[in-house]
């Protein structure tokens, strides 16, 4: 980040931050490419055009019909790992079952999925931030981009139907008088091939280790799975995944006292004003009661997550068919974590009880 920068970290402040657009932008170095990404690197007004063209495809009835596939996707990736027993989720669950499910939402072929999640991952440890390696990047980025650009021209051949399929609404949509050029679809599809899995794999994953290492809250949640979709959101709210997200000040603006610059850097740290204690009483536990619907783990404001709906959907349909397979799961051996600024879990070593086993024995 060289110049350094601001971190607000108490909910009141990363939540009022966010509801000023105006005065906290998404403009700046774009990190989804060499340009920016709309919706997520733009400001108002541009950005009111791109959301309101993308949100009718993140409607809830575009979820649930996305279900299905997502349950099958699950029950083919789970079902060899729970007949195995023991397996590392998150080499052979918590990655791949995202980037399948956002295949089946783009309408890609399923077998694209590894080559997408791999280019996604490179670009983002290869960042300056991280493992700082500019020829990486530049590899992965323009093999993201060659498909991003096949994929439009394969779009604009076909003549889908555009209310079906996002990326033949992006190419032929006139919205409000604006069409949006090659370069503007090129930069959303390439957004939601690394957007749209990778949060998704660091909350799978985060979601699985709490189920796994607290037994009094599977034991809860087998019992009565309607709990489920409350429980996913505790527990991102007490380990979120996505940490924190940059903004640039374009006014001289003081918070608590502290005078930040137009020009300079803020981060507003959702997993940190996600444990406010001022705002979460105990924000180091998981309560599964706790109402905590207010929580920041998908943002706030205009750049709130577009894909939050089927992000849940994702990891509920997982949960439920993980506890369908088995009767129980539990860890077997080390964690490792990420950490900064996506929160994820790269080794979770788990062993699992097969209910057809159990069945079996008992004769069932
Ligand atoms: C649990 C998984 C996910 C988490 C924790 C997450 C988190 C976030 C956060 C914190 C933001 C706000 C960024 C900001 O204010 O600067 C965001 C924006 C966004 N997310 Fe997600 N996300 C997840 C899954 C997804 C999925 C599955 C998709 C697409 C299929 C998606 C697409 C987007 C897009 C397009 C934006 C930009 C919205 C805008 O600028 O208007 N996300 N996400």
């Amino acid at each position: 980040l060289g110049e350094g920068f601001w971190s607000l970290t108490r909910y009141e402040d990363v939540a009022a931050a966010a509801a000023r657009p105006q005065i906290f932008s998404n403009t700046g170095r774009p990190r989804f490419g060499d340009k920016s990404a709309p919706p997520i690197e733009v400001d108002r007004p541009e950005h009111t055009v791109f959301r309101r063209m993308l949100q009718p495809y993140f409607r809830p009835d575009k979820v649930s019909n996305l279900e299905s596939a997502a349950k099958r996707l699950a029950n083919e990736l789970a079902g060899p790992l729970v007949k195995a027993g023991r397996a590392d989720l998150s080499k052979s669950f918590t990655y791949p079952y995202p980037a399948r499910v956002l295949c089946e939402f783009l309408g890609l072929p399923p077998d694209d999925a590894d080559a997408l999640k791999g280019w996604a991952d490179e670009i983002f440890d290869a960042m300056p931030e991280r493992e700082n390696d500019p020829a990486r990047v530049d590899r992965a980025e323009a093999s993201l981009t060659k498909y991003a650009r096949d994929l439009v021209a394969d779009r604009r051949a076909r003549g889908l139907d555009a209310d079906q399929d996002l990326i033949t609404g992006l190419v032929t949509h006139n919205f409000e008088g604006h069409m949006l050029d090659p370069e503007e679809v090129l930069s959303i599809v390439r957004l939601l091939l690394s957007a749209g899995h990778n949060s998704t794999t660091s909350s799978l994953g985060i979601v699985l280790l709490h189920i796994a290492r607290e037994p009094a809250i599977q034991t809860r949640l087998r019992a009565d799975q309607s709990l489920i979709p409350k429980a996913i959101e505790e527990f991102l709210r007490h380990e979120s995944p996505v940490m924190a997200t940059k903004r640039t000040a374009l006014s001289d603006v003081e918070i608590g006292g502290r005078q930040i610059h137009a020009g300079e850097q803020v981060f507003l740290v959702w997993s940190s004003a996600n444990r406010d204690v001022e705002h979460y009483p105990n924000p180091e536990e998981v309560i599964l009661e706790r109402e905590a619907r207010d929580h920041l783990v998908f943002g706030r404001g205009v750049h709130r997550c577009l894909g939050s709906p089927i992000a849940l959907m994702e990891l509920r349909v997982a949960v439920e068919t993980f506890f369908e397979l088995t009767t129980w799961f539990e860890l077997d051996g080390p964690v490792e974590r990420a950490s900064w600024e996506r929160y994820g879990v790269t080794r979770l070593p788990m062993r699992m009880h097969a209910r057809e086993l159990v069945n079996q024995r008992e004769g069932i």
